[in-house]
Parts: structure tokens; sequence; C-alpha cells
């Protein structure tokens, strides 16, 4: 019965629909008190206080929520983390003290890259923390600790919910070390998990703006080639919006740290072609309208996802506004226009969304 996609004529965009709850089961039993709780942990709280620093590795999508949990364990809990695609920790000669933890993200648990990972991390000497929305799969029984995103069962090729409940558990992680870790006072702990509560409603509110956004993908269904734009935070949304959209509608899509623009790729911006800036971190708006501005005197047609209000509006074509709130809490709620325009897009496209060509749910051999 879970595997029902009806009403809805794909299994994608019932699982982009899905992920407010989606949120709320991933949230149950970790929050109590203004504090972030892992029962699951307790037998790791000594090493996780005493570790220096994490790696942490995954494929595709995964990997675009382990960048997020970068950044916000850098941010909140003070700790290095050394991000690396599986295929690429495997093969090299990584230097990995007993003190380190790697930590493996996958929604299948199956990806034969990212249990090679697994595997060397553990021969290596390091403790390995996995992140996985399948109770029993081969990463849940080899980790050491297990946190489980309760998606439930992702069917579509192309990973929505499982990516947010990723990007969400990743955030309560960073803020269960910076408790461990002493990083943060309590109250700023505590007003950001307040805060986390409200994610499944404004995931909520952004659903709300699909028929808009499949009107836009029919205007935009003959492009052939898009650009993903962000700073920070953002730019990992640009990763994974622009993913989504090569997936399952063949589209060519690249994503790009914005200020890396100038040094190649904006060769390629010219008359009409789309661009979508991520703008939803204050402290780099400034730097991000600099770079819209570069790409519109280029000619190219804007996108903008931002949470500011009207900064942005009046550089770009057309504006997604955000429901306001913390910066650090974004990604979540930015990822979602992104996937409904990949969805719209390859529906306009008459492609096969679901089962996009080449392409399986999970890698399970090299
Ligand atoms: C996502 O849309 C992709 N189809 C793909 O990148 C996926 O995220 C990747 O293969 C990792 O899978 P996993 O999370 O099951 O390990």
């Amino acid at each position: 019965a879970a595997a029902e996609k009806a009403p809805y004529p794909h299994f994608m965009i019932k699982e982009i629909h899905e992920q407010p709850r989606a949120l709320r089961d991933t949230l149950r039993g970790r929050i109590e008190g203004g504090r972030v709780v892992f029962p699951e942990l307790e037998e790791a709280v000594s090493h996780l206080r005493r570790c220096r620093r994490f790696f942490l590795t995954a494929c595709g999508t995964a990997f675009h929520a382990g960048l997020v949990g970068k950044y916000l364990l850098e941010k909140l809990a003070r700790l290095p983390v050394e991000a690396d695609i599986a295929s690429e920790f495997r093969y090299r000669d990584l230097i990995l003290d007993p003190g380190d933890v790697v930590l493996v993200i996958s929604q299948s648990g199956e990806t034969a890259d990212t249990l090679a990972a697994l595997r060397l991390a553990k021969e290596r000497g390091a403790k390995v923390l996995a992140i996985t929305n399948v109770v029993g799969s081969s990463v849940a029984r080899e980790a050491d600790w297990v946190l489980y995103t309760w998606a439930g069962p992702e069917i579509a090729v192309a990973s929505t919910k499982a990516y947010t409940a990723q990007v969400l558990l990743v955030t309560l992680l960073a803020l269960y070390l910076a408790e461990l870790k002493v990083t943060l006072p309590p109250e700023e702990i505590a007003s950001l998990v307040e805060e986390i509560k409200l994610l499944p409603e404004r995931v909520a509110q952004v659903l709300a703006w699909e028929e808009e956004i499949a009107r836009l993908a029919q205007a935009l269904k003959e492009q052939q080639h898009f650009f993903f734009i962000g700073r920070g935070l953002d730019w990992a949304v640009a990763e994974e919006g622009a993913l989504k959209l090569k997936e399952i509608s063949y589209i060519h899509a690249e994503a790009y740290p914005a200020g890396e623009l100038k040094h190649g790729t904006l060769a390629l911006v010219t008359e009409g072609v789309p661009v979508v800036a991520l703008a939803t971190q204050p402290h780099l708006l400034e730097k991000m309208l600099s770079n819209i501005k570069e790409v519109k005197a280029r000619g190219a047609w804007v996108l903008a996802v931002t949470a500011d209000g009207q900064v942005v509006a009046g550089e770009t074509d057309v504006c997604f506004h955000l429901p306001p709130g913390n910066p650090l809490l974004m990604p979540a709620v930015a990822v979602v226009p992104l996937q409904l325009l990949a969805y719209h897009v390859a529906v306009a496209r008459g492609c096969d969304v679901d089962q996009p060509r080449n392409l399986a749910k999970s890698v399970t051999v090299e």
C-alpha cells in the first residue's frame, strides 16, 4: 500500500508532497524541551564529545544533503568537516585517526561506493555514523551508530523527501553536537530547535506554489541549458536543484558557487539563458546581488529564490519569496520550488519522470 501513487500521476510528485509528513516523522522523539535528543547515540556520546573532526561521504543527492551538514557542523558545532564523494573517498589514500568520525549518508543504505567508503573508514580505525532511510540496510548494519530518516519508502529515482529528511537530520545533529561540545549557549540551541518545528509548515506553504511553478515550467521547457548559482548553504541547494533538473528532464544544468562564475562559466551565459539564483543568506546577499547583475548584463533570464523581500526581486525576472526564518534553516525549504520546477519541466517535456533513462534507484554496483 505504501507503494501506491494514486491520486498522483507519478511517485516523484507524491513524494514531493509527502515532505511535511516526512519531516514531522523524522523530528518525532528527537526534540525535548528546547534540546535535540538522540537516544540512539547514547553509546557514542563520549566519542563524539572528544572527536575533533568529521569526514563526510555519500553519493548524489545524499552528498548534497551532506554539504548542508558540512556548513552546519562547522557553524554550530565548530567541527571541521572534510566532505568527499564516496567514489573519491574510497580511492584516496586517506589519513584517518581513531578519534575521527565518518558521517555516511545514504537513502537506500545499499549504494556500492558509499558502502565501500564505510568499510574503508572502519578498516582505518575511524567510527562510522550513518544516516539512512532503510532499516536493516547494509549501511545501517555495518555502521557503528545509525540515525534514521523516517521519510518512508522512496520509489521515484529522483530523491526528494529523503533529501529534505537528511537535511533536517544533519541540522539536528549539528545542534546535538553543539550542546555536547558547548559551542552554542542553550538559549540559542533552544531558539533554533523551536524554529525547526516550523519547517514542515514552511515546506507545506511552498508546496502550495505548485500551479504557478507548473506554468513557469511550460515557459521554460524548450531551454537546453540551465545554471544554478548560490553561495554557502545556497550553493549546496543549487547543486541539488541542478541534479534534479538534469536527471529527470535531460536538460543540461550546472551548479556553481556564484563567485566562481567569472572564472570561466560566465562565457556560456548569453541572451535568454536561464539562471536560477539562490539568495537566502543575508550575509551573502550583497555578493549575490552583484552576481545576479553580472548575469543579467549578459542577457540571462533570472529566477531568484530568496527570503529577504524586495531586495533581490527588483533585479530578477521571477522571484520566489520563501517564508522568512533563520537562514541556517533555509535549505530544506529552498529546495522545494526547485524540485517542483524540475518535476514540471520534465512532465512538460514528456519525460518518464519516475524512471529516467540510464538511471537506477540505487547504484549497487560500481
Ligand atoms: C538522486 O536524485 C539520485 N537519483 C542519486 O543521486 C542518489 O541520491 C544517489 O545514487 C545516492 O543514493 P543513496 O542515497 O541511496 O545512497
